[in-house]
């Protein structure tokens, strides 16, 4: 593919993508993405032929008056759009698939973990959200959505939406997923509930206080149960507060911080 034939995909993609983009003119002059795109072009041949303090150099340069930092080694495929662009970094090794979309604050960085190839391959069609950041030698499927300030670091199936500090999925194939064990948000909080999940099930069983409430086989039922019961609690403890008790700023101030 021409240079010219990319670049003018590159404005179509803006056109189509982009609600916001009203003329030709402004396109050119407005999107630091398209002109970060435009550029890469120049730093990545630059990169392959060798030249490479000069494509560094270069790329530092856009990224001066872009705001996105694109490491010349970086593989771009045809259409990728970034919007507002401010605080993009897309590392050495990362490898992002036509199509893609990724908005300001998106990294696609390494954990400082791994050598050799250390960041992210993105696959076609993917949107990336505001201020994520996918690290590491992982994939995200095709047409897979990253949530806004997410931090990726596990591989992402094609068609599934990921939020969250880990990531975790929310949908998949067009269909929601309820996460009702904590063990599948990996992350260091769930693991504390789950460990106090298993102090309260042993200080019953010592106190002898009968059997744990029961629980209806079904998973998704018993999230919705969940989540009844602790709006029900929120409810009661407003009664509490605001009727039971005459109103004194002191303890409201105690009990807001609950
Ligand atoms: C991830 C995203 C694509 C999902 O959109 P969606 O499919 O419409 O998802 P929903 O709004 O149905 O949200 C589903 C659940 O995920 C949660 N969620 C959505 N986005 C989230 C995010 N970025 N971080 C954490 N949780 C998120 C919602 O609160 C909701 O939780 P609940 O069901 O427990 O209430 C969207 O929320 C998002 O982050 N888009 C990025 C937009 C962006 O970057 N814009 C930049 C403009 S400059």
């Amino acid at each position: 593919m021409g240079f010219f034939e990319g670049v003018r995909e590159d404005i179509q993609a803006i056109f189509e993508r982009d609600p916001a983009a009203t003329s030709m003119l402004a396109v050119l002059l407005c999107y630091p993405g398209l002109h970060a795109r435009i550029l890469h072009r120049v730093t990545h041949w630059l990169w392959i032929k060798r030249w490479r303090l000069l494509a560094r150099w270069l790329s530092q340069v856009v990224r001066l008056f872009t705001g996105i930092e694109i490491h010349p080694g970086a593989v771009l495929g045809r259409r990728v759009f970034i919007d507002h662009g401010m605080g993009v970094v897309i590392g050495e090794t990362a490898f992002v698939g036509d199509d893609v979309t990724l908005y300001q604050g998106v990294t696609l960085g390494g954990t400082g973990k791994e050598k050799g190839k250390r960041h992210p391959t993105v696959r076609a069609g993917v949107f990336v959200g505001n201020n994520a950041n996918v690290l590491g030698n992982i994939t995200i499927g095709e047409n897979s959505r990253v949530g806004a300030g997410s931090v990726v670091l596990r591989d992402v199936p094609p068609n599934s939406t990921v939020v969250g500090v880990p990531a975790h999925i929310i949908y998949q194939d067009g269909k929601r997923v309820l996460i009702t064990d904590p063990k599948d948000v990996k992350d260091p909080l769930s693991d504390v509930i789950i460990a106090l999940a298993g102090e309260v099930r042993e200080i019953k069983e010592r106190l002898g206080i009968g059997e744990a409430v029961p629980v209806p086989a079904d998973a998704t039922s018993k999230h919705l149960q969940a989540v009844r019961t602790l709006a029900e609690e929120d409810t009661e403890r407003d009664q509490y507060r605001f009727t039971q008790r005459p109103f004194d700023p002191e303890y409201t101030e105690i009990a807001s911080g609950i």
